[in-house]
């Protein structure tokens, strides 16, 4: 297959990547065959699963929205994924222009295309980092250059965290980011889970989401809910995510919604 131009250099063909498979259950077009692959395989287990995607978007949009009109002006997106639909920078400037948004991804297609879209923004930035090392996320110069860390900041991380196994401590990585941010600063995080599932559907999605280099590790909602330790956590709480704060005519809830999610002030 030829190299598409907006294809890094270092991009494995042959492997699909959960960033790209996401993108493509968006109905996005920055994806390759086998990631299609590996997410038609998916959707014949879960066959929602597209309706899913688009719920953790639409709580990301209404988590962001709640926090501009909170005051918060600074967000930092760990995780960000390729870019779709109603990008943090977008949903925040347009309810407040002055916002600046930090997109930070492992992934070089997702960080190629978020440059390729945030080009000549100043206001906005993208940043290849693993969320796992967070002096080097937080030390990193463009953040520094936009993000004030004296002042509060909204820290994302949505659909990331279950790409983190137990024995890397994604409670502790969260602490030590908590730790570094001003105080009234916020954390607003969706993270999967097989709680509602049959046991043999969960079987089958890991199975699948092996074949990636960041294989899925679903929690509980208490699992999830401790992840906010240090912050105040405001209602409704952690829940599923079409529950949170739902919008009066959003009629395309999924029937199982595979992540919990919330969002918490730290004091
Ligand atoms: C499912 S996508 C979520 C995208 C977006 N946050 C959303 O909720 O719509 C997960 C993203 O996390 C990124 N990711 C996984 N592990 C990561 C890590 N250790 N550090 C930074 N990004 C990571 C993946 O590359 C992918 O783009």
């Amino acid at each position: 297959m030829d190299r598409p131009t907006w294809v890094p250099e270092e991009i494995d063909f042959a492997r699909p990547s959960a960033s790209r498979v996401y993108d493509f259950y968006l109905g996005g077009s920055h994806n390759f065959a086998v990631d299609r692959d590996l997410g038609r395989q998916a959707i014949r287990v879960v066959p929602e699963l597209p309706r899913i995607m688009q719920a953790n978007r639409a709580f990301l949009r209404r988590a962001v929205e709640f926090l501009v009109d909170a005051g918060v002006w600074q967000f930092l997106d760990i995780g960000s994924g390729i870019p779709t639909a109603g990008n943090v920078h977008e949903v925040a400037q347009v309810r407040a222009p002055e916002c600046r948004v930090v997109y930070v991804d492992i992934d070089p297609v997702a960080v190629a295309h978020s440059q390729a879209i945030l080009d000549g923004d100043d206001r906005t930035a993208v940043v290849q980092a693993d969320l796992r090392e967070p002096v080097a996320v937080l030390g990193d110069p463009e953040l520094r250059r936009l993000l004030d860390l004296d002042r509060p900041v909204a820290l994302l991380l949505f659909a990331v965290l279950h790409f983190v196994p137990d024995d890397q401590d994604p409670g502790g990585l969260v602490g030590r980011y908590r730790d570094a941010l001003a105080p009234g600063s916020w954390l607003a995080l969706s993270h999967g889970t097989d709680e509602g599932a049959p046991e043999e559907i969960t079987r089958a999605l890991h199975a699948l989401y092996r074949r990636t280099p960041t294989p899925a590790v679903t929690r509980s909602r208490d699992q999830v809910a401790g992840l906010f330790a240090g912050f105040d956590v405001v209602e409704p709480g952690v829940v599923a995510l079409p529950d949170w704060r739902p919008e009066p005519d959003d009629d395309r809830r999924p029937v199982w919604s595979a992540a919990y999610g919330g969002v918490g002030r730290k004091p």
